[in-house]
């Protein structure tokens, strides 16, 4: 192989490589390795997660279970090194929707809950506009630990998690799963993503309805009457799919 055709082999492989991890939720590579444990910003992990969270239930239950005892005081990828606490996600181990998000942020990791600072507070109202309750639901992300700084999760660290989220899913087996955001949307769907055209768009996660739809985060710093209308629209057509299912 000539030289030149070395270098065309090495750039497709680089860009396919890119493509990959944008398909997995990845829009930025960085240049530095990440932060050692004792770095700054850095914390020790403190608690193992709480089963006691689930909701008692019957065949989901025992099946949600099962995913937090395998998934133990998690150290397989470097987000365990700062986190306070594991953030298995809550709701109902029945619970007729998922809403997976993107990562815990500082609240949630202090707290062991998905979605309670003001990204959540604003999930919970777009919840109840469609009159359900955070209880009725399940609320999860696509990293269970908090990513430093809130930066994005990485491809490694989200395949990392990606066995017990699908476990976590397939325990629950909603009738509809609902995408917060683009980096959610990209990790289920498996392919790149622009939220903007791909939210309000009927898609399938190993059977199951996805509906992706902005991430109330994006919602609170686009507070439009565009943007809100588009994630009631969104939420209203997911609550008629699971009451016509
Ligand atoms: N943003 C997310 O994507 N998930 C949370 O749990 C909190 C904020």
């Amino acid at each position: 192989m000539s030289v030149s055709e070395k270098g065309r082999r090495l750039v497709r492989e680089i860009r396919e490589s890119l493509i990959e991890l944008e398909a997995n939720g990845v829009d930025r590579v960085p240049r530095a390795a990440p932060p050692a444990p004792n770095a700054p910003g850095f914390r020790p992990a403190v608690a193992p997660l709480d089963a006691s969270r689930i909701p008692r239930g019957g065949d989901s239950e025992r099946a949600l279970r099962a995913v937090v005892k395998e998934l133990g005081d998690c150290t397989r990828c470097r987000l365990h090194e700062g986190r306070r606490n594991i953030v298995f996600g809550e709701g109902s181990p029945e619970a007729p929707v998922v809403f997976v998000g993107e990562g815990p942020g500082e609240q949630e990791d202090r707290s062991g809950r998905p979605f309670v600072g003001r990204a959540g507070e604003l999930l919970t109202k777009m919840i109840e506009a469609v009159g359900w309750t955070r209880e009725d639901v399940y609320i999860c992300n696509i990293v269970k630990c908090r990513p430093p700084k809130n930066r994005d999760p990485q491809l490694d660290e989200v395949a990392s998690c990606s066995p017990f989220l699908e476990k976590q899913i397939r325990a629950i087996a909603p009738r509809v799963i609902v995408t917060l955001g683009k980096p959610a949307a990209q990790k289920m769907l498996g392919r790149p993503v622009a939220i903007t055209r791909a939210r309000g768009t009927w898609e399938v996660w190993h059977g199951i309805p996805l509906m992706p739809t902005y991430h109330p985060a994006y919602l609170l710093r686009n507070y439009t009457k565009e943007t809100r209308q588009a994630v009631w629209d969104d939420l209203r057509a997911v609550r008629a799919r699971v009451d016509g299912a």
